[in-house]
């Protein structure tokens, strides 16, 4: 078993290497939600993700992590247990977007599995290893965010302007 990182979520949204103009630029574009935690709720959040991204590249990939750490929160956090509740956040900016699962916490951390112990199940956070450019965890026993960044490629071409050479070559 291989744990996936733990960072602060703060630092991690806050830090330029990784999201560029990205999160906590004024162009970022935020938006939170809270669910029942009940399984049926995985349907509405891939609506709601899906609605506020419509059109971006990244649309698919972000709903499909937003619905898997919405699954999560309700099958294994006390999110899922009667009267409990999990939160979803978007971020979107020009080029990137991250999605944020807040839940009611338990007491293991998540774990994603290596790819030797696939099995059936178990295959919800590392595939979205595979997709997004970071996944982390913060948080406790009391409650935990979840959270991936997406980050569009940069061009495969780039021009770069001709060096300067001499006359006559
Ligand atoms: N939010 C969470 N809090 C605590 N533990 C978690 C959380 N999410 C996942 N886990 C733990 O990490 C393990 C791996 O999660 P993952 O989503 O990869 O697989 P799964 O949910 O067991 O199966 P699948 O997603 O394929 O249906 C889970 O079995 C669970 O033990
Ligand atoms: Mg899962």
């Amino acid at each position: 078993m291989s744990s996936i990182a733990q960072n602060s979520y703060i630092s991690v949204f806050a830090d330029t290497r990784i999201t560029g103009r990205a999160a906590n630029a004024p162009s970022t574009l935020r938006w939170r939600r809270t669910y029942p935690g009940r399984a049926d709720q995985a349907r509405l959040v891939r609506q709601f993700v899906g609605f506020l991204l419509a059109g971006d590249p990244l649309a698919e990939e972000v709903v499909f992590a937003a619905a898997e750490l919405s699954a999560n929160a309700v099958r294994h956090t006390r999110s899922g247990r009667p009267g409990g509740s999990f939160t979803v956040e978007i971020r979107h900016w020009r080029d990137g977007a991250a999605i944020a699962v807040t839940d009611q916490g338990t007491a293991g951390p998540p774990r994603s599995r290596d790819a030797d112990e696939l099995s059936e199940s178990g295959r919800g956070l590392r595939t979205i290893q595979t997709i997004a450019r970071c996944l982390h965890w913060t948080g406790d026993e009391n409650g935990r965010t979840v959270f991936a960044i997406f980050m569009q490629e940069p061009p495969a071409f780039v021009h770069a302007p001709s060096r300067p050479g001499r006359k006559g070559m």
